[in-house]
């Protein structure tokens, strides 16, 4: 459980400010670590500090007082492992003695998913700092299958006939806020899945249904997944975390499903199903 003041980065973002809001609702005392503070969620009992990833004297003053961090990872970036373990160096210098950290389902310093490998690192340097840590490694998010679809209806990837069991960010949040508040959790790691893993083909079909217009699958090969989105003109560290994304799931690295987000949320997770029923306007971008 933690001890008094809970930190919480990323609380402008879609995760962070969810968890935010539910560790508001529970009664929490919690400062709000953001880079723009007129962004801060205004919530009962939270108060915004202002300091970025890798800026250590800003950290180390943001932090100073709060027992616990909840460190949600950066904006995937070149450099995104040296502002993580900034981040961490800062969080220990200050006196935090646990950190939860939001990592990624797999990870490993050979993962697919080539983004994923930061996530390793990140938890080694927790681990070698001696500070307690929980590990969240979460599956990919749910609420992202509606953007793998093309404008002319068509997901491409190199997914091959892969499964994914992605996880709604609303799970992971009420799964994050539950081990930020309560007890047994240091040391531990949970990979957070939804209820089923699922192939494209079938979140093709589940998304032709909620769109009402077809949607369907082409399974492309590496080389074709590289030229597709070469024109992007992004940096190949980008375009490799990106066609990897679909790599991983052809790898059968990401068709892991588990019972932690029931086990720590107290309710199943939601599925692809459940979930573009609940959220229409998540495919309003496809009904054209
Ligand atoms: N599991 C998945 O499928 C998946 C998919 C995409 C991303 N992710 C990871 O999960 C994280 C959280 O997801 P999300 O949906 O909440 O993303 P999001 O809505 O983009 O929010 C990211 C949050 O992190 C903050 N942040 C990013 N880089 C920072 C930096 N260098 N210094 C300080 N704050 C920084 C952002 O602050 P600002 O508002 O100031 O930018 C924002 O509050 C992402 O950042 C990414 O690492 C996971």
């Amino acid at each position: 459980m933690s001890s008094g003041l809970i930190a919480v980065t990323g609380a402008t973002g879609a995760l962070g400010g969810r968890v935010a809001r539910r560790l508001a609702d529970a009664g929490a005392r919690q400062r709000l670590v953001v880079r723009d503070p007129a962004r801060a969620p205004e919530l009962p009992g939270a108060e915004p500090v202002v300091a970025s990833y890798g800026d250590g004297e800003a950290l180390r003053t943001a932090l100073d007082g709060a027992g616990t961090l909840l460190l949600v990872s950066a904006k995937e970036d070149a450099d995104r492992v040296a502002l993580h373990t900034a981040t961490v160096d800062a969080a220990v210098a200050a006196g935090v003695s646990w950190i939860v950290y939001i990592s990624f389902l797999g990870a490993a310093p050979d993962a697919t998913f080539t983004f994923g490998r930061d996530h390793w690192h990140t938890e080694q340097h927790i681990r070698g700092t001696g500070v307690d840590f929980t590990f969240l490694r979460d599956s990919l998010y749910l609420d992202f299958i509606p953007t793998f679809v093309g404008a002319d209806g068509v997901i491409r990837g190199p997914a091959g006939d892969g499964q994914v069991a992605a996880v709604a960010r609303d799970d992971i949040a009420d799964a994050a806020s539950a081990v930020l508040l309560g007890d047994g959790h240091r040391g531990q790691t949970y990979e957070l899945t939804g209820p089923e893993a699922f192939t494209l083909t079938e979140a093709a079909e589940e998304l032709t249904h909620a769109a009402g217009r077809p949607i369907r699958y082409h399974a492309e090969t590496l080389d074709e997944a590289y030229a597709s989105r070469a024109a992007y003109g992004a940096p190949d560290w980008e375009v490799a975390g990106w066609v990897t994304t679909y790599a991983a799931i052809a790898a059968g690295e990401l068709d892991v499903v588990t019972d932690a987000v029931s086990t720590l949320a107290g309710h199943p997770p939601i599925g692809l199903a459940e979930y573009l029923a609940a959220n229409p306007e998540s495919v309003d971008h496809l009904r054209t």
